[in-house]
Order: structure tokens, then sequence, then C-alpha cells
């Protein structure tokens, strides 16, 4: 988008149009959206406004402020981190540089432990979500439940305090005073007990990291992702530390890489966990596990 070329009016149309081009020279998946998506951002309108809009011209403010991000998605920035919130449950959430973006993939677990809360009695229920990231998890089921006749607290943990600083806004943007955040590793500073733990721990096995796509290796925090030798480090300790966090009868919903079921089965068996199902993702893959102890 060269500012040298006399007589250029840039209109929101001709910036669309240029973008999306340029993108998908720069091999950059869904092109228009990203595109739309920035200009949305920037000139704080909805998608369908610029639309609505087509024909205005934008002032060269603007114009820069629109030409930085474009240099950076087109460098393989991820866009939820420009945009500083993606959407998940449909769910606007905050997301910034050094907390791992929300996947698709984590609303199958939530649908889960929706699916089992709806089709209980409780009427109270404390859930525990380890390495909560920006939060997904409890504000997705806080959500579903809030003018519920079921009342929800939740605990989180995470080891990043950064992802715990990106949890506590997005807590706040939904008014949830039901929250109690802590840093831990994993359970070691939890003392409670709870009827749910849900977890979407770091699952990337340390043989597969180099093979990961570059706009998430060089971008997304490592500790998010990688989870030693096959991917099982934190399914072993969840498991086998879990029990003295857990009610009689209550559930644990982990989601799993798609080749990891049958390890996962494995340590479930060893630490006397029952799996009481697997449920899969959109692309028919292995994606959450449901677990209770073993009497
Ligand atoms: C795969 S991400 C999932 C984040 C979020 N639950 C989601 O679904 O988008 C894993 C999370 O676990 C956190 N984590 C990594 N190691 C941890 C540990 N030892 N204890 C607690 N949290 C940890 C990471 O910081 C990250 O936020």
């Amino acid at each position: 988008m060269s500012d040298n070329k006399k007589n250029k009016v840039w209109t929101i149309k001709k910036v669309l149009f240029w973008t999306s081009d340029y993108f998908k020279k720069h091999n950059i998946d869904s092109p228009k959206f990203n595109a739309e998506m920035i200009m949305s951002k920037i000139l704080n309108l909805s998608r369908v406004k610029l639309y609505l809009h087509y024909d205005e011209v934008l002032p060269a403010k603007k114009l820069a402020q629109i030409k930085k991000f474009i240099k950076k998605r087109a460098d393989h920035y991820p866009l939820q981190y420009l945009l500083g919130e993606t959407e998940f449950y449909g769910h606007k959430i905050y997301v910034n540089e050094g907390v791992l973006i929300p996947r698709p993939e984590t609303e199958v677990l939530v649908d889960a432990v929706v699916t089992y809360l709806k089709n209980s009695d409780k009427k109270n229920c404390n859930i525990l979500d380890l390495g909560t990231g920006t939060g997904v998890i409890p504000i997705s089921i806080h959500k579903y439940f809030e003018d519920k006749d079921c009342d929800i607290n939740f605990t989180v943990t995470d080891v990043l305090s950064a992802s715990l600083k990106n949890a506590e806004r997005n807590f706040q943007k939904y008014d949830m005073n039901n929250v109690k955040l802590i840093e831990s590793d994993l359970l070691e500073k939890v003392d409670a007990i709870f009827d749910i733990i849900t977890s979407n721990p770091p699952y990337i096995a340390e043989e597969d990291w180099d093979d990961l796509p570059l706009v998430i290796k060089d971008h997304e925090p490592k500790q998010a992702l990688l989870a030693g030798e096959r991917g099982l480090k934190y399914y072993k300790s969840i498991l086998s530390k879990s029990r003295d966090y857990l009610k009689d009868d209550a559930r644990v919903f982990l989601e799993i890489g798609a080749e990891q079921a049958e390890y996962v089965m494995q340590l479930a068996d060893k630490h006397s966990f029952e799996v009481l199902g697997i449920n899969k993702d959109f692309n028919d893959r292995d994606r959450v596990m449901i677990l209770k102890m073993k009497e």
C-alpha cells in the first residue's frame, strides 16, 4: 500500500481488496476474514458495517494504523494477539501475548461439562480448572448456567502469572465474582475438594515440537504447549495427584491430543480412574476424556 502513488484514494473497499490480496500472496489462511477483522478493529466498525461504509475514504492516521497491523499479520503474527481478543463458545475473550490462544476444540470439553451438569440434579457445584490460560473454560460454563438453577464456584490455577492476569481481566469482563485464582504448579497450592476438575493441559509431545507451524512455535508460550515424552507429563501428574481433591462422585474432564487416548486410558487405569467416555471433536478425533474415581 504505497503512499507515493499520487491521487490514490484509499476507501474502505480498496483497502479491503488490497489487503485480502496481499495476505493471499503471503499465504495467510482466510485472507478476506483477516482483512475484515483488522479493519473492524481499527475503525471500530462491525464487519457488516464495513460494507455499509464501503466508499468512505480512510483518514491518514487510521490508514497508518491499519498498515502496521497488515505488516505484522503478513509476517504471520497471530491475528488474535493483534486484535487482543478472540471468540470462544460465542463469547468475546481477551487474549494477550504470552497466553495461549483458546482453540475451538476446547469447546468440546465445555460441551461435555455442560451436558453432565444439565443431566445432574446438582444445585451447587465447585469446579477446579487446571491451567486456565485466558479462563475460557470457566467463563463458558459460568455463562451457560448464570441464569439457571445451579450455583457454580470456580477455582482456577495457572503456573504463568501472565495467564492469571489475562484470565482475571476476562472474569471481570463477565462480572464473575465466583472465581478464586491461584498461581500454582497444577494442584500444589490447592486445598479444597471439588465436584469437577477440568483441564486442557499442555499436551504437545517433545518429539513433535519441531513439526509445529511457525505461527504457533514463534509466538505462543512454550509452557502452555509442551508436555514431555508423548505429551503425557501433565496427564500423569493430574491423574496421580487429583484423588485427594475430588468428592466421591466427582468427574474429571480432560482435553487430550488426537493420538493420546490409549496412553491416557492406561494412566487412568494405573491411578484407579474409570473412563466414562471419550468425546470426539468436529474432525472426528478423540478430544475429551471423561473420568471418575473407581470405588
Ligand atoms: C493448553 S493451555 C490451555 C489454556 C486454557 N485452559 C485453554 O483451554 O485455552 C495450558 C495452560 O496450562 C498452563 N500450565 C502449564 N504448566 C502448568 C503447570 N505446571 N501448572 C499449572 N498450569 C500450567 C499454561 O500456562 C496454559 O495456560
